[in-house]
């Protein structure tokens, strides 16, 4: 296999800002049919690095700085909220070291990145089954969802320790004691009030799913509110996905026609 360098963009502990200037969007994306949410599946780590002879965790630090700037672009292009799988409920059968390292990277990551978020007015939350993360993290991640909870920019989601099964299951969970406790008819529960009980509650269901590394799967990730976007898989792997990726991405969205089940009507 190859061995390819490492380029420069690697280093997760640069500022999320990394510069003031916002990238112009490109000319011929329109505007007005951005998608307003989009979902990631950021594969490809493991191979990046195995690519360039280094261990599989340096390909989850170079994720890291791809998804830096992908936060910034969709901000900069006019993206309202970007959901990114970061760690899956699947994730902890990787080996310890691993999944240690990332639970590391995630914490120093929110510790250097939680003054760049708060002053470009990103608002960053973390779906998933939250208690079972080691305390020190849960405590940066309470932090962070705290200081940036009155942002008014991008919302960005991290899934982790997220498992959209295990959301299902909890968000029955909870309407069957509503239903248990005389709030709820078990008739009248709608398509609202199941998704009102999800980790993504208040979000606008995601319009683009962008997959890389060409795998072509949902990976348990965000089975009910998938349901109507359009999905963009690139052969690409995480840590390349840059700028051109995205505008590329983009352009695949706006070529397609949205019919959420209906015809058009010209
Ligand atoms: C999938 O690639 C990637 C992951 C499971 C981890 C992604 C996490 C990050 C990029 C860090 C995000 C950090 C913060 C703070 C939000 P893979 O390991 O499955 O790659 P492979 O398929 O090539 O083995």
């Amino acid at each position: 296999m190859s061995r390819l360098p490492a380029p420069p963009s690697t280093d997760p502990g640069s500022s999320l800002s990394g510069g003031t200037e916002v990238t112009p969007r490109p000319a011929d994306l329109d505007p007005a049919r951005l998608p307003r949410h989009i979902a990631v599946i950021m594969d490809g780590n493991g191979r990046w690095a195995a690519r360039r002879g280094l261990p599989r965790v340096m390909g989850h630090r170079a994720g890291v700085a791809t998804l830096k700037r992908m936060v910034r672009l969709c901000s900069d292009w006019g993206v309202g909220a970007l959901t990114a799988y970061a760690f899956s409920t699947e994730n902890w059968s990787r080996p310890g070291e691993e999944v240690n390292f990332l639970m590391t990277l995630f914490e120093r990551v929110l510790s250097s990145e939680i003054d760049a978020l708060v002053s470009e007015g990103v608002r960053i939350r973390f779906l998933g089954d939250l208690e079972a993360l080691p305390a020190s993290l849960q405590k940066s991640i309470d932090g962070a969802t705290r200081r940036t909870a009155t942002n008014s920019g991008i919302h960005f989601n991290v899934c982790t320790n997220y498992g959209s099964r295990r959301e299902l299951v909890r968000a029955a969970q909870r309407l069957a004691r509503r239903v248990c406790n005389g709030e709820l008819d078990p008739e009248a529960i709608s398509e609202t009030d199941l998704a009102a009980e999800l980790h993504t509650a208040g979000e606008s269901d995601p319009d683009l799913l962008i997959r890389t590394s060409g795998e072509q799967r949902l990976s348990n990730f965000l089975l009910w509110q998938l349901a109507y976007a359009e999905i963009h898989i690139t052969d690409v792997l995480w840590p390349d996905f840059d700028r051109a990726c995205l505008a590329s991405a983009l352009r695949d969205y706006q070529g397609r026609q949205r019919r959420f089940g209906g015809v058009m009507t010209s």
